[in-house]
């Protein structure tokens, strides 16, 4: 390595972070995704301090003593909780940049959602900002995770892109470096695990926890039937009788407790879909639907929005990271960047 470079690699450093509902990541330049954890933040209640973040915050939930509270900084794609949000994102950075001796500030592109008001994006910049960031870059997801999944982004030509995260479901249609149309909902994810946690409680009168729904949903959740059965055993309380119970259920049941949520992403689909412009319309027939976010892994949801469109659908090669991917590759064109970022 020239000295130049062994030089530059410890002065400077810029990073790209996901900061999700679900899971924040972080793309450091020159070595790619170096954090990759749930947007989780155990807190001691008496101190204030933090007791774990990430992975380990995760592995705490519905499993805390009274004396610590889990917190998740992020809701609906945006900063519910502004301390928090910080506490995480300054873990994160401090742990992607680990003894490294920076010396000079990093840079930071930030995938922010689209639809999010002028000051939910001032709050993540902000957030970004005092965790010493030296400059941010916001750009909206749907941009991100297109360049993330190698989408012709400057041609004029439509590409529409479905993410399905913990918290939104973002629709956008992107040409020409720009989002022609997009079309955001509040249901994802996380509506998926309180749908399933509802019904059990309702049809079996077990009660679970949202880690519990969470693997159900990744086990045997999907959005259109399977070509083989498949069951799971599923360990909760009772509530009548208030012990732990176990039952066995099987994809069709937890497909009819999941119905109205896949329902509504289906929905605005279709809305998008009816208000994307002609000529761009042509191209999303041939090109198709590109789907990312943890939400486009449950089962057979690709073939399910085909069903309803009549058009062809891809799940982006890794959906988890296809934003961040997409933010880190943006660091390598400072002019696309500039280009694309907002205010
Ligand atoms: N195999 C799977 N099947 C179904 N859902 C999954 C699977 N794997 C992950 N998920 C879900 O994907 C969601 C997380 O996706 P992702 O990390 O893209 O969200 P996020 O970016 O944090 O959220 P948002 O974009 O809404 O802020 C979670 O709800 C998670 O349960
Ligand atoms: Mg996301």
């Amino acid at each position: 390595m020239s000295l130049l470079r062994w030089l530059k690699e410890r002065l400077f450093c810029d990073l790209a972070i996901d900061l999700g509902t679900a899971n924040t990541l972080v793309f450091l330049k020159g070595k790619g995704i170096i954090v990759q954890e749930p947007s989780i933040v155990v807190i001691n209640r008496q101190t204030g301090k933090v007791e774990a973040v990430g992975k380990r915050a995760k592995d705490m939930l519905g499993k805390t003593p009274a004396s610590v509270v889990a917190i998740r900084p992020m809701r609906d794609g945006v900063i519910a909780d502004f301390e928090i949000a910080e506490k995480m994102l300054d873990y994160f950075i401090k742990k992607s940049t680990n003894n490294r001796g920076f010396l000079i500030r990093p840079r930071i592109v930030i995938g922010i959602p689209t639809g999010i008001t002028q000051v939910e994006r001032r709050a993540v910049k902000d957030v970004a900002l005092r965790a010493k960031a030296s400059e941010v870059f916001l750009i909206e997801q749907p941009m991100s995770a297109s360049v993330g999944a190698d989408l012709p982004i400057s041609e004029p030509m439509g590409n529409m892109i479905v993410d399905i995260g913990g918290g939104t479901t973002d629709i956008a249609v992107i040409s020409l470096n720009g989002i022609v149309f997009n079309h955001s909902i509040r249901i994802a994810g996380n509506e998926m695990d309180e749908a399933i946690i509802q019904y059990l409680k309702k049809k079996y009168n077990l009660l679970i926890g949202e880690k519990t729904a969470e693997l159900v949903k990744m086990e045997i959740g999907s959005a259109y039937p399977l070509d083989e059965p498949i069951t799971m055993e599923i360990k909760g309380r009772d509530l009548r009788e208030g012990i732990p119970k176990t039952i066995v259920v099987d994809d069709q049941e937890i497909r009819e407790a999941l119905e109205h949520v896949v329902s509504a992403i289906i929905n605005a689909v279709k809305i998008a879909l009816e208000k994307t412009p002609p000529e761009l319309s042509a191209d999303i027939i041939d090109r198709g639907i590109i789907l990312t976010g943890g939400g486009s892994l449950l089962k057979n949801v690709d073939k399910r929005i085909r069903e309803e469109t009549k058009l062809p659908v891809f799940i982006t090669e890794d959906p988890l990271t296809a934003v961040v991917l997409g933010a880190g590759k943006m660091l390598d064109d400072l002019d696309l960047l500039k280009k694309i970022s907002l205010m």
